[in-house]
């Protein structure tokens, strides 16, 4: 059996307690760009979609579905498989999505097994719970579950080899929950998360890795502080 590479269990994360209305709101309050985030994400599947036929795409950690909303608006014949570890997160997603073709697994992504034939994957603020070693795997993972030609849409927080610039992005961040959480409550709880639970690996050796398993392109698409998207092609 393999050890762990997911550091922290659903209930320990503020997410397993969230109203989807609120976790939608208090999501744009924790994480610096997120608009900007999903208007590039937009953007690439615009034009991968309009290239590529795409007919299964997979999420992990879907949440309560607001990226994989965005995305099934522009492909709505797509086909979604949606893994989350979250029974209150994909109650959410359930009825956000109802409208679309959807098939929903709970468990812990870095334990299950993936079919390999997806044209998408998707994970947006969804993998920065894994250790290294859990994000080299799920990264191998992704790679195995792709078509060749296939894309892998990776959003997520992380930090950088450059210390000076790891700790400002990380005092940056601070400064914008303190800025924007919806009330002391939301601040400790969000303050909280991004100190003690998140596992973030330096941006830098995070493209290594994707290469390393097969990503024949590695683009960095969108960057602000921590917040980051990466492209990457098989
Ligand atoms: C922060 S949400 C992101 C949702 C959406 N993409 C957004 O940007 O708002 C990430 C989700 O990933 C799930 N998650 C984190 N680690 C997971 C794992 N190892 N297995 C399954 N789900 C996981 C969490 O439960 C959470 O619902």
């Amino acid at each position: 059996m393999d050890k762990k590479t997911t550091n922290v269990r659903a209930d320990e994360l503020n997410y397993d307690k969230y109203a989807s209305e609120i976790y939608d709101d208090d999501i744009k309050r924790s994480i610096p760009g997120h608009d900007e985030l999903h208007k590039t994400i937009e953007k690439v599947v615009r034009e991968f979609s309009q290239k590529h036929e795409v007919k299964k795409i997979l999420e992990l950690g879907i949440g309560t579905g607001l990226t994989s909303e965005k995305i099934l608006k522009l492909i709505p014949i797509a086909s979604l498989t949606a893994v989350d570890f979250s029974e209150q997160m994909l109650g959410g997603a359930k009825e956000r999505l109802s409208k679309y073709n959807v098939k929903y697994v709970l468990g812990d992504y870095s334990e299950l097994k993936l079919d390999s034939d997806f044209d998408m994957v998707l994970s947006v603020i969804g993998i920065h719970h894994q250790n290294d070693e859990g994000k080299k795997k799920l990264f191998r993972k992704i790679s195995n579950s792709l078509k060749s030609g296939g894309i892998f849409i990776f959003g997520d927080l992380v930090t950088y080899r450059d210390e000076k610039k790891a700790a400002v992005n990380d005092a940056r961040h601070y400064h914008y929950l303190v800025e924007n959480a919806r009330d002391d409550q939301a601040l400790e709880e969000w303050a909280h998360h991004h100190k003690f639970l998140n596992l973030l690996a330096p941006i830098e050796d995070q493209i290594e890795w994707l290469k390393k398993v097969g990503f024949s392109t590695v683009e960095v698409k969108y960057e602000h502080l921590n917040t980051v998207l990466i492209i990457a092609i098989k």
